[in-house]
Order: C-alpha cells, then sequence, then structure tokens
C-alpha cells in the first residue's frame, strides 16, 4: 500500500446522508438521490486511493432502512445489484479489496451470492480496503459477536469481542465523515469509532467532492489525539496513535 503523510488518516469511515434531500431539492425522485450517491462513493474511492488511504468504510444500508417505503428499498437493492455488476471490475483493477459487512443470511440468495462474488473477486486487492456496511447496524455486530462468543463458550474479552466483529479485519477508522447536515451516529460503528475523529459537512452526499474530503482530512490533521492521556504525554508519545493506543 502506498504510504501517506501521518495527518492523512489510514481508515475514513463515512455516513452517506442526504441523498433524498438532494433529489427533493431537484424535484426528482428520491432514487435518483440514492442513484447520484452511488457516483459520489465511486468518486470517493478514487480520491481516497490518491491520498494513500488504507480503509474507507461506508454506510449504505442499515438494519432500520428495510422500514423505508417498498419503492425505494427495492430501488436501492436494484442500485447495488447494478453498481456491483458495473463497478467491481474497474475497482478491481484500481487494487481495491471490497467487504461487504453486515447480517448477510436474511439476504436473498441471488443478492448474497453477488456480495460474496464481488468479495471473491477483489480478495488479494491491497491498495485500498472498502467495506460496504450493509443490512448493518453498530448493535446487530456488538451481539452477533457476544453471540458467537458464547456458542463457542469463550471468555468475553474487548480483544475477543473486537476480533468477533465484522470490522476486525481493519484497523478503528481514525476519522468519521457524516455529511448532510446532521450530528447524531444513527447506530454506525457504535464499537469501532471510540476513538474516531468526527467531521460533520453539510453538504449532501452527492454534493461531497474531493474538496470536501480534502477539508476533512485537513481538519483531521490539526486535531490533536489524546486516547485519554494529556496533552504533554501525547507530545512525548511522538503522537502516534499506536503509542498512545499501548
Ligand atoms: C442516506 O440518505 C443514504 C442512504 C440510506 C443510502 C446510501 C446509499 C448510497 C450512497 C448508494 C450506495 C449504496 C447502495 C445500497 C447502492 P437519505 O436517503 O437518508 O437522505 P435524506 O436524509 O436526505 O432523506
Amino acid at each position: 500500500m502506498p504510504s501517506a503523510p501521518p495527518s492523512v488518516p489510514l481508515h475514513i469511515a463515512i455516513v452517506m446522508d442526504g441523498n433524498g434531500r438532494w433529489a427533493r431539492q431537484r424535484f426528482l425522485p428520491r432514487l435518483a438521490g440514492h442513484a447520484q450517491g452511488v457516483e459520489s462513493l465511486r468518486r470517493c474511492v478514487r480520491a481516497c486511493v490518491a491520498r494513500g488511504v488504507q480503509v474507507l468504510t461506508v454506510f449504505a444500508f442499515s438494519s432500520e432502512n428495510w422500514s423505508r417505503p417498498q419503492e425505494e428499498v427495492s430501488g436501492l437493492m436494484g442500485l447495488l445489484a447494478k453498481a456491483l455488476a458495473r463497478e467491481v471490475p474497474e475497482l478491481s483493477r484500481d487494487g481495491v479489496c471490497v467487504r461487504f459487512v453486515g447480517e448477510k443470511s436474511s439476504l436473498s440468495d441471488g443478492m448474497r451470492k453477488g456480495l460474496e462474488q464481488a468479495e471473491r473477486l477483489t480478495v488479494g486487492n491491497t491498495r485500498l480496503v472498502l467495506n460496504v456496511c450493509f443490512n448493518y447496524g453498530g448493535r446487530w455486530d456488538i451481539t452477533q459477536a457476544a453471540a458467537q462468543l458464547a456458542a463457542r463458550g469463550e471468555v468475553i474479552t474487548e480483544a475477543s469481542l473486537h476480533a468477533a466483529m465484522g470490522l476486525a479485519h481493519v484497523p478503528d477508522p481514525d476519522l468519521v465523515i457524516r455529511t448532510g447536515g446532521e450530528m447524531r451516529i444513527s447506530n454506525f460503528l457504535l464499537w469501532q469509532a471510540a476513538y474516531s475523529e468526527f467531521f460533520f459537512s453539510e453538504r449532501f452526499w452527492p454534493d461531497f467532492d474531493e474538496a470536501a474530503l480534502d477539508e476533512a482530512i485537513a481538519c483531521y490533521g490539526a486535531r490533536e489525539r489524546r486516547f485519554g492521556r494529556t496533552s504533554e504525554q501525547v507530545r512525548q508519545a511522538g503522537a502516534q496513535p499506536e503509542a498512545l493506543r499501548a
């Protein structure tokens, strides 16, 4: 993987909010906003690769999104199927490894196979890991991890729980971005965002372009991450997150 300066977060996570409002402002159906959201995601993946970000995690469909109007839910499923067919070969050429994180067992067979095929096709890629949180909720993730440990009769510790969770294959997010002007976490990465920096953007997700990403990264670069320690300790440790977490 290309190395990025320390001021660039290794792992960015995004709540891609505001597709519906973007569409409404233009007198378009909500689904047009989601379609534009897919374009924005493609642009964001490229921009992250170019900046040396190593992991990008996006909230594509929450456990709660099933309760949206049926037309919107099936439209989102159709968009995902189309995006998989169209984008995965190109993502793979760009060195992106795609992982789907969420409850897969309740998805249709066709949908599950599509997700698994995308994962298989991109498994060896190392420039960027793209985690797509789909049928995902932070509470679901903590619960399923605890259930796994209980079923195996394992002791529950921070480390064992962490290892059983959906994002065990990547370090925790350094920066969590939420677009669309809302300032809440909405059941996203409840465990993994314990020490993440947050950046809230007024822009709707389809309008979140490279300049907006750079603004979020610059804001992150100016933060002091203390992981519960004092400023003096942080300066002594040379501001290395790994040293501070230990
Ligand atoms: C939130 O905007 C966005 C979503 C619920 C879906 C995000 C999905 C994408 C960006 C496309 C990629 C994913 C798939 C599944 C193809 P909102 O609809 O809540 O916007 P609003 O708050 O303005 O109504």
